[in-house]
């Protein structure tokens, strides 16, 4: 119903790896050339777990957006901004947390599990109870289609619907909205405004779809409402209900995870993984030295790639006939491992070699990476002040006082 809009975002854990981009950033560069995108730091969200080390969050903020650009995240396509910088992100969470149910936050899985995973802090806290409204807010504050996230993430994104419902039943009665209507109605203009009236009792009445689809299209092509206009006279064909919030999607992110250099998942803490942008150098020697299949000791040893952690990355980096000299060579010992995981060493440093070329204005100036972070916040803010607006109005909050 509302635009077509993406929004994503990222606790900043600093200069990221190659997991991050196979997994998220290479997603995010396709998005941006499609639809709307709003991708942000999100560090409020870093907080709620390490509220007694802030200051690792700063520095990580700044490496981090350097590995977005770095990845081919392109200012000129996607907003990319600091939710903190964006408070308007904390009073939608303020006020969606009047009407939030409690046992809501304490049933989302992620709750327990990362108060039981991490025992080194305390996490018995209002505001990690909160980390999974403070993400609907993230999202619902653009009226965003969709979430491009792990599936992790997808409990996050079930509540957020949730709460957008929930929401829009509990205030989408807005208050004086059949005079709105009216006004609306007059602002398509005469023949556009009967088309509509007329379309809208037909499908009142005889639930006619063709009706609905046609009345749809008159508001949808209409240049003269406003946002909120369109949104009431969306909203009024079908009942009187008006869509305050809208639920996303979550676009799940194909597990195309690249294990780490032991086979485990990639991750900075378990350290075996391989910055976004690594010395080349140091990418060959991790690579050359990670461990094999087990079975073959020695070079005269037939092995099995399904047992050698290197061969999922052949996957995700070689084509159809590596793979295929890869699978003979090893099961008849044919080949060498250093010569198996050559080509790997090749195309991850290939393919990080535009990475370090795409950071490296970044890292010379870093004024430049803030004006893109302060062009961004207003954009963001821009939006998502929109929104409250709405929000406001319907929660009772606006007094007839200006912003
Ligand atoms: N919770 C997400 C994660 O840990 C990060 C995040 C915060 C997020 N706000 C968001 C992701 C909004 C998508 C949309 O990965
Ligand atoms: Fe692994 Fe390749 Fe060695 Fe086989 S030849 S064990 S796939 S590194």
């Amino acid at each position: 119903m509302f635009a077509q809009r993406v929004v994503s975002g990222m606790r900043p854990t600093g200069a990221l790896h190659l997991g991050h981009y196979h997994g998220a950033l290479k997603n995010w560069v396709r998005l941006q050339a499609e639809q709307p995108c709003f991708f942000f730091v999100a560090d409020w969200h870093a907080l709620t777990t390490h509220y007694e080390s802030p200051e690792v969050i700063q520095r990580a903020i700044w490496d981090m957006v350097v590995d977005w650009l770095a990845a081919g995240v392109d200012p000129a396509q996607s907003t990319l901004f600091i939710q903190s910088r964006v408070p308007e992100h904390a009073e939608l969470h303020l006020l969606m947390s009047m009407s939030t149910p409690l046992g809501w936050l304490e049933r989302v899985p992620t709750y327990k599990d990362q108060q039981e995973k991490l025992t080194d802090r305390d996490l018995t806290t209002y505001g990690f109870l909160g980390y999974p409204l403070l993400q609907a807010a993230d999202i619902l504050i653009y009226r965003a289609s969709s979430v491009p996230v792990g599936e992790d993430q997808v409990p996050h994104i079930e509540l957020t619907r949730e709460i957008a419902r929930r929401f829009n039943h509990l205030f989408g009665r807005e208050p004086g909205f059949e005079d709105k209507v009216a006004a609306a109605i007059k602002q398509l203009g005469g023949k556009r405004g009967k088309a509509y009236s007329d379309l809208r009792t037909r499908y009142q009445e005889q639930g006619d779809a063709q009706a609905l689809t046609d009345a749809r299209a008159i508001v949808e092509s209409s240049g003269s409402l406003s946002a909120a206009d369109r949104e009431r006279l969306l909203g009024f064909i079908e009942g009187s209900r008006k869509m305050i919030l809208s639920e996303p999607r979550a676009l799940l992110t194909e597990a195309s995870r690249l294990p780490g250099i032991d086979g485990q998942k990639m991750s900075k803490s378990y350290g075996n993984a391989i910055a976004m942008r690594e010395d080349p150098a140091s990418v060959t020697k991790k690579l050359r030295t990670m461990p094999t299949d087990p079975a073959r000791v020695r070079r005269t040893d037939p092995g099995d790639p399904e047992r050698c952690p290197v061969w999922p990355l052949h996957q995700v980096y070689s084509d159809d006939n590596t793979r295929t000299w890869v699978q003979q060579g090893c099961r008849s010992a044919g080949i060498g491992c250093l010569d198996c995981k050559q080509p790997v060493i090749d195309a991850v440093i290939a393919e990080q070699q535009p990475f370090i070329e795409r950071a490296q204005p970044y890292l010379d100036d870093p004024a430049l990476l803030r004006a893109i972070i302060e062009d961004g916040c207003s954009k963001a803010r821009k939006v998502a002040q929109d929104t409250m607006r709405d929000v406001r109005e319907v929660m009772g909050l606006n007094y007839g006082l200006r912003d």
